[in-house]
């Protein structure tokens, strides 16, 4: 989400006659699009923005402009503790950038903004075959950990029009795959329904792939699985985030769902199908987390067998409920639960992906990293990273194109393939 509201500040800036340049040292004007998510997110932060003094006293006409999540939080407490700050901007208004650049007075933009999903912002990406769409902004759901309700604000969906003609205008530009955003996008709500959006998105001339994040396990339809059944572009791949194996800590996490209700709704996916890949979000450590509460969730790692995990130790969060719950636990417990989660995981990784080992995969590949242009890479439909040796092949690959490669090794996050066919 923060990646592409920052391609879409580029893309305001660059209307105004910006360039991007590759490092602050050369820059007119250096913005920094903030994360709270977690503490070590902030931290980050709060680290690069000491680093940037100095720049700025060495250059006094370098602006400096706060955005996302942090500045939402913090507001005008930024410009009082850091006075090198010249504007803050909170993620609901990305569209002031210009203005709010261009103003002494008002130096700060973190108020409400109904009209988010009705505005068009120009975008400037990153990528030149794979593309983010924002398909709702925002979020309702108060998880008790969790800080976005509050940075983000309250949840608003784009009508669809707006979103299928600009999936269109990227299909002409030559984007293959598109990713539809949203922080729970199974509870879109506009003229249509999700799973009718991505039958309407699997539709459209030229685009290869669409993908979403992220579904609310709440939220998951019989409608949406049948959807991801059926549309051919919609990619086998899921990410379910569950947060923990114990029902007692996903009541406390407000997450509105039992653990056997997470199963059934798991089983119901893998039954319609059953080449899917499911990922998740695992937090270790919330409060009033027992040994057993751990264990229940070790075991739910072993029983649904994840494709993979993004796994964390939670952390406080200020101003949302479980940040004043009883039960914190200490640091070192945190982080003992989360290697063992991390470790459990890792060696299910590896078993399901050596189980490719010798198949015929079809997949995309990517925009070739800058630091390593030789080597080429793309994902499979179930969003696993292949890397691919060439044949000699590689003058006539470009970014984008479908290739079916056979699996010739499986590391434990990544694969190697050759290729057997394709550009398809
Ligand atoms: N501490 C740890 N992890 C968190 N997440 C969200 N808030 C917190 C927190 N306070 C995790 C959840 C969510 C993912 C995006 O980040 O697992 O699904
Ligand atoms: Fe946070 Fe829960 Fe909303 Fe996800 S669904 S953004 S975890 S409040």
């Amino acid at each position: 989400m923060n990646v592409h509201d920052s391609e879409k500040m580029s893309g305001i800036l660059k209307g105004e006659g910006y360039i991007e340049v590759d490092s602050a040292q050369d820059a007119d004007l250096v913005i920094f699009n903030t994360c709270s998510i977690r503490q070590k997110a902030e931290q980050k932060f709060y680290s690069e923005l000491g680093r940037i003094k100095e720049l700025k006293k060495r250059k006094p006409g370098l602006t400096i402009a706060v955005a996302g999540c942090i500045a939402q939080q913090e507001g005008k407490n930024i410009l009082k503790r850091v006075p090198y700050v010249d504007h803050v901007m909170g993620p609901q208004n990305i569209h002031m950038v210009r203005d709010i650049l261009k103003s002494n007075i008002n130096r700060i933009a973190i108020d409400d903004n109904p009209l988010i999903a009705d505005t068009e912002l120009p975008v400037e990406r990153k990528d030149e075959v794979r593309a983010w769409i924002n398909i709702m902004y925002e979020c309702n759901n108060f998880c008790s950990y969790c800080i976005v309700p509050y940075t983000r604000g309250r949840e608003r969906s784009r009508p669809s029009s707006a979103i299928l003609s600009e999936i269109k205008g990227l299909a002409e530009k030559g984007y293959v795959e598109v990713t539809l955003l949203g922080q729970n996008v199974n509870s879109y709500a506009s003229d249509i329904s999700f799973p009718q959006l991505l039958k309407a998105v699997d539709k459209i001339e030229g685009i290869r792939r669409v993908r979403f994040v992220t579904s609310h396990p709440k939220d998951l339809s019989d409608d949406l699985i049948a959807a991801i059944r059926d549309c051919e572009k919609v990619c086998k791949h899921i990410h379910l985030p569950l947060q923990s194996g114990s029902t007692k800590i996903l009541s406390l996490m407000n997450r509105k769902y039992e653990y056997n209700d997470y199963v059934h709704k798991v089983n119901k996916i893998r039954k319609e199908i059953p080449k899917i890949a499911i990922t998740s979000d695992i937090i270790a450590g919330f409060p009033d987390e027992t040994v057993e509460d751990h264990r229940l969730t070790i075991k739910a790692l072993h029983d649904i067998e994840f494709d993979g995990i993004f796994a964390f130790h939670y952390s406080v969060r200020v101003g949302t409920s479980a940040a004043t719950m009883l039960g914190q636990l200490e640091d070192s417990i945190k982080l003992s639960r989360l290697n063992e989660i991390l470790e459990v995981q890792n060696d299910i990784s590896e078993r399901k992906n050596k189980a490719l080992l010798n198949t015929l995969q079809e997949i995309l590949l990517e925009t070739p990293n800058e630091k390593d242009p030789q080597k080429m890479s793309g994902r499979t439909q179930t969003n696993k990273t292949v890397s691919i040796s060439l044949n000699g092949k590689h003058r006539t690959l470009k970014p984008g194109d479908l290739l079916n490669v056979r699996i010739i090794k499986a590391n434990r996050h990544s694969l190697d393939g050759i290729i057997e066919e394709g550009p398809n």
